[in-house]
């Protein structure tokens, strides 16, 4: 494979094709690479990763990563130490804010991280249009500093983060200064140029890789974000990059100063390789080597790129967090083993807009390197597990891991549980791939299944220990006419067991009922969501969210807040609403009612089961579907066998 084949750039060697792209982890909460942080990515390198880049190091103080003294130095070396002996380039991004620090703290710690990044937000557009010419050339200063403390600190690629600041001067709709910053593509190119022949003269001997932030266009025309270049600019910009001595491009849609989405877009909402046409024509005008980054998810997709001439490196940030092993499974010939990501984004994007730290759902081990480590069994058991949705096989993949000897019951004749229902609605059908990998991997690792069948106990009490996953069922409100046969609920719906149409109200606008009110409106019908919250969908995704209001607009899903459904009849159900001038009752046509109003643990009864067992995954604790609790608890006690 060539994603297996070396490169040499400027004298020094990575060992494959694959690339860590900046990755704000969420790990850093003093500004150094704390233990979390240095385990999340020695991890990466030990998977075989090439070339790491640190994302977001701060060259003055105030956010993520810094770089600004000597006294940073072993910090940093450490790590590079740590890739360097796994033969791994480590890479930092350099970052230099555009907002008052202290005023950002003061807003975080009185009205939380939302507030903060709001102003931080601001402050970046304000910033790059008043900062006075002298700060941005102190800033340059700064990166130049970084850099030789870098170099100092054994790091191997100093990334310039064409984003962020730059991005906002780069751009024609960002930039309104009217000094040498400012108006002509040259002097919105300028505090860019001059950075990177700052870096060049203080570090002449230090691979510089550039992170060009480009406005995608898009398939109908019209073109993503704001902060970043144009892509006919980019070409220019690229060219001008090149003579100036950058030995490296990383590709990527313009970040930070646009629409997150557009940076790190969740499953189905952009295309696979959403930069590609950017990279071919970047690539028509230059000869130094170019890295692809943004939904490539596949060794095969890695693959084609590279064979195809369109990249000679392919980043991959959110499939590494998932699976940190991508480098060694292709080295050794097993590409089919590796754990692909979903692109789910809520274990990554949001627990990081959300101020906490990256754990992917699919990964327990993410985050959490140092302690979840799975030890070899001592004496190898007999392990029935119960249930094969997610963590089931979570389960059976880590106990027959450890050694031991696993059989799966499921009732069902398809693995997946609550994914397969979970799937089914616009933009989401993604998640199967989260199944691929155990259909995959647990055959190889010997572990039986008995599809179609309950567990009794006289047969778990052949085994030595029983994992019990038995996952959750639907819940119903038992309002007046729950029980009339068009009344239904939104499992059955997404399962294809029960068929609604006409005007069909979807009790609960939480995330299934506002996904499957999503699905009903996609295949044509008059969908109605009723929510008790003041908002439809409230804890989805910021990066998801927007599109699914673009779909309830284009489908006319029409939203009731702030109501209470009462009774439901024939034809019609009534709901209470809170109003301005006090609760109302109204009246909603309904052929059909989905209920979605949330699920419950379900647990088989175990009575006569003799020997020891554990509950995992939803039927564990007192929240259900959630995926990233489902691998956790699954994880950890199929490790404690
Ligand atoms: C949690 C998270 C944090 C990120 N932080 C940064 C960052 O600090 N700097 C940056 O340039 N890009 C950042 N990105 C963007 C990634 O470098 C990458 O372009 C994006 O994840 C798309 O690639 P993927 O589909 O392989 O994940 C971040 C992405 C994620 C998911």
């Amino acid at each position: 494979m060539k994603i297996n084949e070396p490169i040499t750039i400027k004298g020094v060697t990575f060992k494959n094709r694959i690339m860590f792209p900046p990755m704000t982890t969420g790990y850093e909460e003093s500004g150094v690479i704390g233990e979390r942080s240095f385990n999340f990515y020695k991890r990466i390198a030990e998977g075989g990763c090439a070339y790491i880049v640190l994302g977001n190091v701060s060259c003055l103080p105030g956010f993520g990563l810094k770089i600004l003294s000597e006294a940073d130095i072993p910090n940093f070396k450490r790590l590079a130490d740590a890739c360097h002996a796994v033969g791994t380039k480590l890479g930092v991004q350099l970052f230099y804010r555009e907002f008052d620090v202290e005023t950002y703290q003061h807003i975080v710690e009185t009205e939380g991280m939302a507030e903060g990044r709001k102003f931080m937000a601001e402050s970046m557009k304000t910033f790059s249009d008043q900062a006075p010419a002298e700060t941005l050339r102190h800033l340059i200063d700064k990166a130049a500093e970084a850099a030789v403390i870098a170099k100092k600190a054994g790091i191997d690629v100093i990334q310039i983060h064409g984003d962020r600041l730059n991005g906002v001067l780069l751009s024609t709709k960002l930039n309104h200064r009217s000094d040498e910053f400012g108006g002509s593509f040259e002097n919105r190119t300028r505090f860019s140029t001059e950075m990177v022949r700052a870096i060049r003269k203080a570090v002449p001997d230090m691979i510089m890789d550039y992170k060009l932030g480009i406005r995608l266009p898009m398939e109908n025309g019209q073109i993503r974000g704001n902060g970043g270049l144009e892509l006919e600019e980019a070409v220019k910009y690229a060219q001008i990059l090149e003579k100036e001595g950058i030995d490296m491009i990383h590709i990527a849609g313009a970040n930070h100063t646009s629409n997150i989405a557009d940076t790190i877009p969740p499953m189905g909402i952009q295309p696979y390789g959403t930069s590609m046409e950017a990279h071919k024509r970047i690539r028509e005008v230059v000869s130094i080597p170019t890295s692809a980054v943004a939904r490539i998810v596949t060794p095969e997709a890695m693959e084609a790129l590279l064979n195809n001439g369109e990249a000679d490196i392919v980043a991959m940030g959110r499939p590494l967090v998932c699976d940190p092993d991508i480098g060694n499974k292709c080295a050794e010939g097993k590409a089919d083993e590796i754990r692909l990501c979903m692109m789910c984004n809520k274990g990554c994007t949001d627990s990081i807009m959300s101020a906490s730290y990256i754990q992917c759902v699919l990964n327990p081990e993410n985050g959490h390197e140092a302690e979840r480590k799975i030890v070899p069994a001592e004496t190898p058991k007999k392990v029935a597990v119960v249930g094969a949705g997610i963590a089931g096989l979570e389960a059976a993949r880590v106990a027959a891991l450890k050694g031991h000897h696993v059989e799966v019951f499921e009732k069902e004749l398809r693995i997946g549980g609550q994914i397969n229902i979970a799937a089914v609605p616009p933009r989401k059908e993604e998640m199967f791939r989260s199944l691929r990998y155990y259909e995959n991997i647990l055959p190889k690792l010997g572990v039986k299944f008995h599809m179609g069948r309950k567990a009794d106990t006289d047969v778990l009490n052949g085994f030595d220990h029983v994992l019990v996953a038995t996952g959750a069922t639907c819940v119903t409100v038992k309002v007046p006419g729950y029980d009339l046969p068009h009344v239904t609920n939104a499992w059955d719906v997404l399962d294809h067991k029960a068929v609604v149409f006409g005007n069909v109200a979807v009790i609960g606008g939480g995330q299934v009922g506002a996904e499957t009110a999503e699905y009903l409106g996609f295949i044509g019908q008059k969908v109605s969501v009723i929510e008790m919250l003041d908002m439809v969908a409230k804890t989805e995704s910021a990066t998801i969210r927007p599109y699914m209001m673009e779909n309830y607009e284009k489908y006319g899903v029409k939203m009731y807040v702030k109501t209470r459904l009462e009774k439901i009849e024939p034809g019609r159900i009534i709901c209470v609403t809170d109003t301005e001038s006090g609760e109302e009752r109204i009246e909603i046509p309904a052929d059909f009612v989905v209920m979605a109003v949330g699920s419950k643990q379900h647990r088989p009864d175990l009575d006569g089961l003799k020997v020891p067992y554990t509950f995992i995954g939803d039927c564990s604790g007192e929240t259900t579907a959630d995926i990233s609790r489902a691998t956790k608890t699954a994880y950890d006690a199929a490790n404690a066998i």
